[in-house]
């Protein structure tokens, strides 16, 4: 018997209704990785046919190990890894063999990254970007649905932002992710194909890696926390972010891949609440949420750094388009969220 989803919400379930009538078979890549290994995990849970992706660049196999282990031996049955690289034009062809719907989430993420070494951030964003969408467009598959980011608003002021007021790219990252848009989108002018992209917000939750140089702020403060280190916040600590739990990620995923509505598709949408909450404030969130089973978590207090290279100072979204043309409903706010996520960073984290 397969444990209880941690992503469940109504509109979810509503789309697995729906889904579990019609098996239809996915590729998702990135699967290996964080966002990837979860739309793996809720397909396979609603009885989908799924072919991974990667090339553990940051992905880990432990998490494929994880969605076995919370999905049925049957479902499981269901699931085959490509070990493969985006980069690699032949390979990507394979994978889309036979597939209705793409979900391309591999990318190498992360703006410092990009700003140490935008050649492989370049070759993967965008080679394997348009080696995918050519693969896709051969294999004539129903939707593409890919991983943009809330990055591409790069220095424009407003908030919230809006789909289509976006200012310049502050990095690297951002500049894959504007292009990625833009081959999309050309696509669907020159070839008639079908995409949608999903500017995620800083999203988290389980299996997010809290390791390494590169990891995001919730996955290493978590780390931090519960292993009494230092938590060092960039900057003044009034940067903002509009933080989006991955529930709500894989849910404007599977509508972006199966919405009927023609006015949906060849959109871009963000993928967020529309919230704001400081990096002063989230740490006060994730140590209220931690100090209750560590207690001694209730003691700590915060380094502040300089601010970091490349970073947007404030960032809300405006999530009415793809409620509208979606609907997408997010089921999880920062707070519910981090309440379902901090379990497995516990879990991981005092096993001594
Ligand atoms: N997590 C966020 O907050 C966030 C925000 C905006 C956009 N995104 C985008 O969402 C997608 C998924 O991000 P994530 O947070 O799950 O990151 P992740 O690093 O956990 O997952 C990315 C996966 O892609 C794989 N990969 C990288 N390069 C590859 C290549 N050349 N060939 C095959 N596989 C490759 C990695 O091994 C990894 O498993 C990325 O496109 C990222 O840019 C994420």
């Amino acid at each position: 018997m397969a444990a209880m989803s941690v992503l469940s919400s109504k509109v979810l379930d509503q789309l697995g209704q729906q889904l579990s009538a019609q098996p239809s078979r996915w590729l998702v890549t990135g699967c290996a990785g964080f966002i990837g290994s979860h739309l793996v995990e809720t397909l396979l849970r609603f009885n989908q046919e799924v072919v991974g992706l990667d090339n553990f660049a940051t992905g880990h196999h432990r998490n494929l190990v994880e969605v076995q282990a919370l999905v049925s031996p049957a479902q499981w049955a269901r699931f085959r890894l490509l070990e493969a690289d985006i980069c690699d034009a032949a390979a990507c062809q394979t994978a889309c063999q036979g597939v209705d719907y793409v979900l391309h989430q591999a990318a190498l993420g992360s703006v410092p990254r990009s700003l140490a070494n935008p050649i492989a951030t370049n070759a993967a964003n965008i080679d394997g970007f348009l080696n995918m969408l050519v693969a896709a467009r051969d294999a004539k598959v129903k939707r593409f649905v890919y991983a943009a980011s809330s990055s591409t608003y790069g220095d424009h002021p407003g908030l919230p932002k809006v789909e289509d007021t976006i200012g310049r790219p502050l990095s690297p990252y951002a500049v894959t992710k504007l292009v990625n848009e833009l081959y999309a989108e050309v696509f669907g002018r020159c070839y008639g194909f079908a995409s949608v992209g999903l500017r995620y917000f800083n999203v988290f939750g389980a299996r997010q890696d809290p390791e390494g140089a590169y990891a995001a702020v919730i996955p290493r403060w978590t780390r931090a926390l519960l292993l009494g280190d230092t938590v060092t916040i960039n900057g003044d600590g009034e940067t903002s972010r509009d933080f989006c739990y991955v529930g709500n990620a894989v849910q404007a995923n599977l509508l972006a891949a199966l919405t009927p509505n023609v006015a949906a598709i060849n959109q871009v949408y963000n993928v967020a609440v529309n919230d704001r909450t400081t990096l002063t404030d989230l740490f006060a969130i994730l140590k209220a949420e931690l100090q209750q089973t560590h207690p001694a978590i209730a003691t700590a207090t915060p380094a502040y750094g300089d601010f970091r290279a490349g970073d947007v100072r404030h960032s809300q979204a405006d999530i009415s388009k793809a409620g509208t043309l979606l609907g997408y409903q997010p089921s999880h706010d920062l707070q519910s969220g981090i309440r379902v996520a901090m379990p497995w960073y516990v879990g991981r984290f005092s096993q001594g």
